[in-house]
């Protein structure tokens, strides 16, 4: 397949768009800063909520998916979330309909349900919308918008909602939310290959003995996850917040020291 990556020159980036090149995939990048050095494939730099940017670049390759991992990865005001994670999925929704890209694997979080209580027990796909942060409300939003373009047009589209994307996990609560780059490629390649998914959620965690979110749903599109945080248990140092960290799904992102002006700096 040829995929365009956005935010190709992130963490996450950085690390799927190799495996997608190792898996024989075609791929193209995209981010608002120039290629790394070394990058082999092809790179465009832009900005993905500049509607006319991205159809510029859906117009110039032709794409058979998208997998969208632009955007910032922390809380800020709720007029920056939503450029940040829900205009620039609709600039990209809008040019895959005007060039015929049937798919998006769109990096989604677990703060979309992150104010979750742990008490409710294990985590399904059909947790209700229940954000910790605009960061998470921005989540809720984008994969609402997922899930309205599949109805209308019939596009395909998974949702995966990323836990803790870490070389290894470094708190408590990682040993629960560890998503492992080999098994981040995995999440991205099935997410990307599993025939007809219509509009999907799948949790983008490893096998870790402590998790608590089902993998039954990422399981059924061929996501099967090889890692388990547990092998780093012994390095994790214990810290007072662990105890507060572990009320929610959300973790740090539900605590009170995230509350904030909505549309504050
Ligand atoms: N890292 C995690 O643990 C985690 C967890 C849950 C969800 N996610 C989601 O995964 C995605 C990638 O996260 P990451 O950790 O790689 O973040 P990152 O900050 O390392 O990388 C994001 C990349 O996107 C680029 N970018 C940001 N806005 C852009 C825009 N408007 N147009 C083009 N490029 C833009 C940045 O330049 C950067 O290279 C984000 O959407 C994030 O919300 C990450």
């Amino acid at each position: 397949m040829r995929v365009l990556v956005t935010g190709a020159a992130g963490s996450l980036g950085r690390t799927v768009c190799p495996g997608l090149v190792a898996a024989g995939h075609e791929v193209v990048g995209l981010d608002l800063v120039p290629a790394p050095d070394g990058t082999t494939f092809a790179w465009h730099e832009a900005d993905c909520a500049d509607a006319d940017a991205v159809e510029a670049v859906l117009a110039a390759e032709h794409l058979d998916a998208v997998v969208h991992l632009a955007g910032f990865p922390d809380e800020a005001s709720l007029p920056t979330e939503l450029t940040s994670h829900v205009v620039t999925t609709a600039a990209l929704l809008d040019a895959m309909l005007a060039h015929r890209v049937p798919r998006m694997v769109y990096a989604s979080s677990n703060h979309a349900v992150g104010r979750t209580p742990r008490a409710d027990g294990e985590l399904t796909e059909h947790a209700l919308p229940r954000p910790d942060t605009y960061y998470g409300v921005a989540k809720v939003a984008a994969e609402a918008l997922l899930q309205l373009f599949v109805d209308r047009h019939g596009i395909d589209a998974v949702a995966c909602r990323i836990g803790s994307f870490l070389e290894q996990p470094g708190t408590v609560r990682a040993l629960s939310t560890w998503l492992s780059p080999g098994d981040a490629v995995r999440m991205v390649l099935a997410a990307l290959t599993a025939p007809s998914p219509g509009y999907a959620v799948l949790h983008g965690i490893s096998a870790n003995t402590r998790g608590w979110w089902d993998l039954e749903p990422g399981r059924r599109l061929g996501y099967e996850p090889q890692d388990d945080a547990e092998a780093y248990a012994a390095e994790v140092v214990a810290r007072a917040e662990d105890e507060d960290e572990a009320r929610f799904v959300g973790g740090p992102f539900a605590l009170e020291r995230f509350h904030r002006p909505a549309l504050g700096g």
